[in-house]
């Protein structure tokens, strides 16, 4: 059986941390699946490290339905959580509801995560209200990177410090299952952490969150133009790529592949009669 918002809150009440992990597509989805992840975001960094652009913003509604819905079609355990891109919530409401039950609908994910604080918590309430959870996403949030000026962290003043837990809570009193703090300093994370009653998740927040949440391409460092602080490599799988490709084309260029045990043969007469059709001729 799926697992769904209450499993996660189950694990925030019983202080077990919940790692959550991004998927995008078959392989990432299945490989996370089988190592346990109990929740995975279908995050709109595919912008970043599946299509290869600089930030988060263009992708799209079509874009976010594709990946979703191959990640939601080759699990069946985790809960699949799916962002909802730039611009298809900010304008009003009634569009963030719009836009949210169509990314639901056509992809079969059963909740989507937006970014923003309490300026976004009339439009939380308004997706909760309609029957699809939300997750949050303060601190960072990339869709605003041009904003901030860069990927920095946040929260770091009083002044900027009290409006995050501001936002945090005008996020959960919204309805939101759970929340993303991105780039926060981990003591304000905890502090956060300690006055929300649904989970905190946190990428570069510290370890006072109630979960974290990773990009897969960049625990396996397979996304090399960038490699953010908060990030660690449990394994270096573009290596390994290079180093296997590169043995691969030497092989082909040495003429040691494909042998045998890698080509397929054919019945000896089959082969004699063609080599004789061909001396007819
Ligand atoms: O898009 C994403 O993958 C995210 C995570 C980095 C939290 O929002």
């Amino acid at each position: 059986m799926r697992l769904t918002i209450r499993d996660l809150q189950k694990m925030r009440d019983a202080a077990e941390p919940i790692a959550i992990l991004t998927a995008y597509d078959a392989i990432s989805a299945r490989v996370a699946e089988a190592a346990d992840v109990p929740a995975l975001l279908v995050g709109d960094t595919l912008g970043m490290v599946v299509q290869g652009r600089e930030t988060t913003i263009p992708v799209t509604l079509e874009h976010m339905i594709y990946h979703c819905e191959i990640v939601a079609r080759v699990t069946q355990k985790p809960l699949i959580i799916g962002d909802l891109p730039f611009m298809t919530y900010s304008i009003s409401p009634e569009q963030a509801m719009t836009s949210a039950a169509r990314l639901m609908q056509a992809s079969g994910i059963s909740c989507v995560k937006l970014e923003g604080g309490e300026y976004i918590a009339p439009t939380i309430t308004r997706i909760v209200n309609a029957g699809i959870p939300v997750m949050g996403h303060i601190g960072l949030t990339p869709q605003s990177v041009n904003q901030f000026g860069g990927f920095r962290v946040q929260g770091r003043q009083l002044e900027s410090a009290r409006q995050l837990i501001q936002d945090a809570l005008a996020v959960q009193e919204a309805g939101a299952f759970a929340i993303v703090l991105e780039l926060v300093p981990t003591p304000l994370a905890k502090l956060i952490t300690e006055r929300l009653h649904i989970p905190t998740i946190g990428i570069g927040a510290g370890v006072g969150c109630s979960g974290q949440v990773q990009v897969f391409h960049d625990i396996l460092n397979l996304f090399e133009s960038f490699m953010p602080r908060h990030a660690k490599q449990y394994a270096n799988i573009s290596d390994l790529m290079r180093t296997a490709i590169a043995h691969y084309v030497s092989e082909v260029k040495e003429g040691l592949f494909p042998s045998a045990e890698h080509s397929f043969t054919m019945d000896e007469s089959v082969l004699q009669n063609l080599l004789d059709d061909n001396e007819e001729k």
